[in-house]
């Protein structure tokens, strides 16, 4: 009897013993949890209906009687001892996600991915097409890399002529070069096509040269009308339709003589300076007006070189910077701003 006592009273012992131990690891874990489904785990793992400390006093019923209310008494007393850390650490660990939620404010619209738009030049160059597209001009497109031929000679521009200096022009071979103008253009399309001819050819155009109002590329739209009967008159109402559209209908402007090979008799047309209205200023080199193109009534010579007769065809040619007039659009005074990619100054446009 005394035997079976103590053999008892270390039964007791070793599960009491058994349930502190599972007190305390399970503390330990609930008050380190950080989430909650992890404390669920937890939950189920001690308390739940197969849990360690369930199945522990599953085994009171082992006890004998007068044992069960001892271990009993430490069982209960560990199992509301879990329950109430089991919900300080729900309330803890619910408390640490508010402020995360709270930041998020759902009714605020949503944050807008950066869009670019199209460069200035391109613009410009859009709405110079858009403007002679509206009079009937075609556009047309050509290769930056040219034959020799197109650049220079079917234009009239001669072996010996100062625009063919090493100085000017990008040479890819002797018979290739990086166009220098996009008046090839103009060949180009006479070659494939009996008059009426009308088109405008924008594009990139190469020079060696580089300062604040040139830079090695740029960016030119040719023009080029040909038909029975065109006069001098139709190249001053069409440049004049143009620059009204682009510029406003108040702008200054006037006809100056000058010389290209490939027409005859040819002008510059300049504008009345924007920056400073005429008086005078830094832009115009004091002149009051600013020149935006070189045109003029196409020389016989270059219809030789496509074969058109000019005692039955006539037309006009025109040729003038993009950047320029983008330029004077915009009253920007340095041309290499637009090839620097720097973001404030694109995004003004
Ligand atoms: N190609 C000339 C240049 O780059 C501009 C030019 C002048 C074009 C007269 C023309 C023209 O079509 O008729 O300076």
């Amino acid at each position: 009897m005394s035997m079976d006592s103590r053999a008892d009273q270390s039964d007791v012992h070793a599960l009491q013993e058994q349930i502190l131990e599972l007190e305390k690891r399970a503390l330990d874990e609930l008050n380190s949890v950080r989430d909650l489904s992890r404390l669920e785990d937890l939950r189920i793992a001690y308390l739940g209906k197969k849990g360690l400390l369930t199945s522990i006093m599953k085994q009171l019923g082992n006890l004998a009687p007068e044992e069960r209310p001892i271990v009993g008494r430490v069982a209960n007393r560990v199992k509301s001892s879990l329950l109430e850390a089991l919900e300080k650490a729900k309330e803890r660990i619910s408390s640490a996600e508010e402020p995360e939620l709270e930041a998020l404010d759902v009714t605020l619209p949503g944050r807008e991915p950066p869009r670019g738009h199209l460069h200035p030049i391109t613009q410009v160059q859009g709405e110079i097409c858009k403007i002679f597209g509206r009079m009937g001009f075609r556009v047309v497109d050509g290769p930056d890399v040219e034959l020799d031929y197109y650049n220079f000679e079917a234009l009239n521009i001669p072996k010996d002529h100062p625009a063919r200096d090493m100085q000017d022009t990008f040479y890819i071979s002797e018979n290739i070069v990086l166009r220098t103008h996009t008046s090839p253009m103009e060949v180009r399309v006479m070659e494939k096509q009996t008059p009426p001819v009308s088109i405008i050819a924008p594009g990139k155009v190469y020079r060696r040269d580089s300062d604040v109002s040139h830079t090695p590329m740029f960016h030119q739209v040719e023009g080029l009308l040909v038909d029975k009967g065109v006069t001098f008159g139709d190249l001053k109402g069409t440049l004049t339709s143009f620059v009204h559209q682009m510029f406003g209908r108040e702008t200054g402007m006037r006809f100056r003589p000058s010389f290209f090979p490939f027409t005859e008799p040819s002008v510059e047309l300049d504008i009345r300076c924007v920056i400073c209205g005429g008086t005078g200023c830094r832009t115009c080199s004091f002149t009051g007006w600013i020149e935006i193109l070189g045109a003029g009534m196409t020389d016989p010579e270059v219809y030789r070189f496509v074969g058109y007769d000019p005692e039955i065809y006539s037309g006009f040619a025109f040729g003038m910077g993009i950047e320029r007039v983008t330029m004077l659009k915009h009253g920007i005074d340095d041309i290499q701003l637009f090839f620097k990619n720097d973001m404030r100054f694109s995004m003004q446009f």
